[in-house]
């Protein structure tokens, strides 16, 4: 089948089927907001800041009463929050205490390449022993640890929200949708200058879909035998998993209490597969609006106002929203115009009380955004995102090949200023690793206005071309770039770059 007939470009929502939950669901706005716990420092090595995250099995609730498995960082979903400085180093000392390897990568990290997460590099569990498919092992520079890996991350790099989420090879998108995401918060000196909303007021917030079955454990198309084996059953969900409920910090639908002041809203979209125009409205229909200050990749040179605001897979926004006069008891929704019943909504803040506020949104956000000419380019490649077909059936390619890790797609040197031209069939948001990029055009025109600022994925819509910029200054070895819906990733849509 044609990937473009299955997806098509009727379906605004992104790539992807959505699975139906087989539980009774809450209803939305009824489960108060977790605010994941925020890691300790376990002690200080050499020059870095030391932290350990066990990833293990656990069984909670992501709905009220429904026990569910979950893969976790630490035995929560999303795990801890990380918090650390500009260009402090960080040792993360990971523990596999889970059935199968993994690879820990922190997105959006300019992080050597040694502690990148590379799919191949596997962190083996206690007592395996199997080999781990075939191309994983052809893979003669993978690095494989037993039990436990200490990641380390130089994060020199401007203050954002980062996460970090399994990385393995072909198995990725089931491992995030069993529970393995978490963020990290990377402070400056810059973000600390501005009067811009703080502590409570500030709140981190990882969106993603999942789908129950009637036993309470996640659906999944590969995980569920009965799926597996009714005929063309996978293929559709070859374009995308998509869940039916909406979870927010591990909550369905949630609801905050918030003073009717600034917040600041870190947005994170942590879903497999599925897109989301995020507005916020009230409850008599007024729409407030969205003040963009930051990207995936920091603070942006001036805020952009939105009135809804798209979210592909792996991207981050900061937004500033105003609950200023807004009475006692009144409630804000923050829907999703992309989705249809349930999956419109996704979580609602609740005015409690009103309270003074000092906070503004500074014309001026930050002024170390990088500023690439075209005419500092000595490269300029082009790469095709598209369906393709393998031995086993559907698959996704990059440039009409699946991933290998033994090959090289892209050779570049340390230091190098280099366009990117990447061309969609379907909706991919394409993610680089290792650096930031600046949105340069989109099908030949001008970037759109959530293209601000230094990003690291780009959502191309169907049919899209759309062409960045950036320059190779962080770390050499090797590195990915991939399409960060999560099935199209571990279906071949990868390749390698190699910073020279
Ligand atoms: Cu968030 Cu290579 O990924
Ligand atoms: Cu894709």
């Amino acid at each position: 089948t044609d990937a473009a007939a299955v997806t098509g470009r009727r379906r605004p929502a992104g790539t992807g089927r959505q699975l139906t939950s087989a539980v009774p669901l809450p209803a939305p706005y009824t489960v108060p907001l977790p605010i994941p716990p925020v890691l300790a420092r376990a002690g200080l090595s050499v020059g870095a800041d030391r932290y350990e995250i066990t990833q293990r099995q656990v069984t909670a609730e992501i709905l009220p009463g429904v026990p569910t498995t979950l893969w976790t960082y630490n035995g929560t979903y999303p795990g801890p929050t990380l918090e650390s400085r500009r260009g402090r180093p960080v040792t993360v000392l990971h523990r596999n205490e889970l059935p199968v390897p993994t690879t820990v990568h922190l997105h959006g990290g300019r992080t050597p390449a040694g502690s990148d997460g590379y799919p191949t590099d596997l962190v083996l569990p206690d007592g395996w022993t199997e080999p781990d498919g075939a191309h994983t092992m052809h893979d003669p520079r993978a690095v494989t640890s037993r039990v436990t890996r200490a990641y380390t991350y130089p994060l020199d790099q401007r203050a954002t929200l980062l996460w970090y989420h399994d990385h393995r090879m072909d198995y990725t998108a089931p491992a995030i949708w069993r529970g393995l995401t978490g963020m990290h918060l990377v402070r400056d000196a810059v973000e600390d200058a501005l009067d811009i909303p703080r502590g409570d007021r500030e709140l981190a917030l990882t969106i993603a879909d999942r789908a129950f079955a009637a036993d309470g454990e996640l659906a999944y198309p590969a995980l569920d035998p009965e799926l597996r084996e009714r005929p063309g059953v996978t293929e559709p969900y070859a374009a995308g998993v998509l869940g039916d409920v909406i979870v927010v910090n591990g909550a369905p639908w949630p609801v905050h209490e918030v003073e009717a002041v600034r917040h600041r809203l870190r947005l994170l979209n942590a879903s497999n597969a599925r897109h989301y125009r995020l507005e916020a409205v009230t409850d008599d229909g007024r729409r407030l609006g969205l003040v963009q200050i930051g990207a995936d990749q920091g603070l942006l040179a001036a805020p952009v106002i939105h009135t809804s605001l798209p979210v592909a897979p792996s991207e981050r926004y900061d937004v500033v929203i105003d609950f200023g006069g807004l009475p006692a008891g009144s409630r804000v929704r923050l829907r999703n115009r992309l989705g249809r019943g349930r999956t419109r909504e996704v979580m609602a803040f609740r005015v409690a009380r009103a309270a003074p506020d000092d906070t503004r949104v500074p014309a001026v956000l930050s002024e170390d955004l990088p500023t690439w000419r075209r005419s500092q380019a000595t490269a300029v490649r082009e790469f095709t995102f598209r369906a393709g077909r393998t031995g086993q059936g559907h698959g996704w390619f990059i440039g009409g090949k699946p991933f290998d890790p033994a090959r090289t797609d892209v050779r570049t040197r340390l230091g190098a200023v280099e366009v990117w031209r990447f061309r969609a069939d379907v909706h991919h948001p394409v993610h680089l690793h290792q650096t930031g990029f600046r949105v340069l055009s989109r099908d030949g025109g001008a970037p759109l206005p959530h293209d601000a600022g230094l990003k690291d994925t780009v959502s191309l819509r169907p049919g899209e071309t759309a062409e960045v910029i950036t320059r190779f200054d962080g770390h050499r070895g090797r590195f990915l770039f991939h399409c960060h819906n999560a099935e199209h990733e571990d279906m071949g849509m990868m390749a390698n770059l190699e910073i020279e």
